[in-house]
């Protein structure tokens, strides 16, 4: 069977195709997408919905060329239901949709931030893993937990104020980075040579980083683009090392999964693989390929809930649903 997966929640529009055979493993036979180039303005949802509108017959036909499939032969479809940016959202659900009734499918919701999770476990052969998601928009420690008869994934920890990548990204158009963002600020951290004291906020296993962020601005006459870059990367990292650290002594969960689109930092795997080792606890993090939003993840996740026969009824997007807001059936 094949699923395709469709992910449309901000700056990407992705489509994959899981496939499995009878009694065998699921494969990601292809993972496709276009992303809307970082600008100095951020993002404006109605051009990230341009952009989607402009590319999505395009990246769709790479998927099943890649996948080596034609269209007819999907067995059902899944999307980014939630979290993410309204118009985005809506963007990939009536493409969904109208795929699903084209084909005669089920139509399979999926929560964006369990397909982070969830394809990084996939990946990495992680059993039960303390899962520290990083992105634009979320920054949260959580565990896999059972509550009555369900099983959720557990916030532990998570930021008081913005994501750490949505801090990254501010950092990088404030100081004029090429690119603007978080790439921005990855590039120039290694040239950095002092490091500067900023505020570190950790409030037992939560965050906060735009304080962070203000130092940067009023800092940014005095210091160095490098050495700030190369101080916010160090302190922000710490600080998320720290709470990961007191989360798994509570949790003792056998493996720590970094994910979402901020995993791709090498700093941040270093720092976070520095700490496991001291723990004696495996660290995991799939390929790049896969931190970043793709629509590999959607399929995969799709796959989990058909398979479990556990299709959510709810299909319309939901731009705030929570991870631990919905049960994990699988
Ligand atoms: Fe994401």
């Amino acid at each position: 069977m094949h699923i395709l997966g469709i992910e449309s929640t901000a700056h990407t529009f992705g489509v994959g195709v899981v496939q499995r055979q009878l009694n065998e493993k699921a494969e990601i036979v292809s993972n496709q997408l276009a992303k809307f180039p970082s600008t100095q303005k951020g993002y404006i949802p109605r051009e990230l919905v341009e952009f989607h509108s402009n590319h999505f017959k395009e990246v769709l036909e790479k998927a099943l060329a890649e996948a080596g499939i034609s269209i007819q032969e999907i067995d059902a479809v899944a999307y980014s239901q939630s979290p993410g940016i309204g118009h985005c959202l809506h963007f990939g659900y009536i493409i969904s949709k109208t795929l699903s009734v084209f084909l005669g499918v089920p139509l399979i919701p999926v929560n964006h931030a369990i397909a982070h999770v969830e394809v990084g476990k996939f990946l990495c052969n992680a059993r039960d893993p303390l899962v520290v998601y990083v992105s634009g928009g979320n920054t949260q420690i959580l565990a896999r937990t059972k509550v009555g008869r369900n099983h959720y994934y557990k916030v532990y920890g998570e930021t008081l104020d913005i994501g750490i990548g949505n801090f990254l990204d501010q950092v990088g158009r404030s100081l004029n980075l090429n690119p603007p963002d978080a790439v921005g600020v990855l590039l120039n951290a290694p040239k950095g040579k002092k490091f500067i004291r900023l505020p570190y906020t950790v409030k037992g296993m939560n965050l906060a980083f735009s304080g962070l962020l203000t130092a940067i601005n009023r800092l940014k006459e005095k210091y160095g683009t490098k050495d700030l870059c190369y101080s916010a990367q160090e302190t922000a990292f710490s600080m998320l090392v720290e709470a990961t650290e007191r989360c798994l002594c509570h949790t003792r969960n056998p493996e720590v999964l970094l994910c979402g689109g901020n995993a791709r930092n090498k700093r941040l795997q270093e720092m976070m693989g520095f700490m496991c080792a001291e723990q004696e606890t495996r660290f995991c993090v799939a390929p790049d390929e896969y931190n970043g939003d793709n629509g590999g993840m959607i399929a995969l996740t799709g796959l989990l809930l058909y398979a479990c026969g556990k299709i959510p009824e709810k299909k319309e997007p939901d731009q705030k649903a929570r991870v631990d807001s919905q049960p994990i059936p699988f």
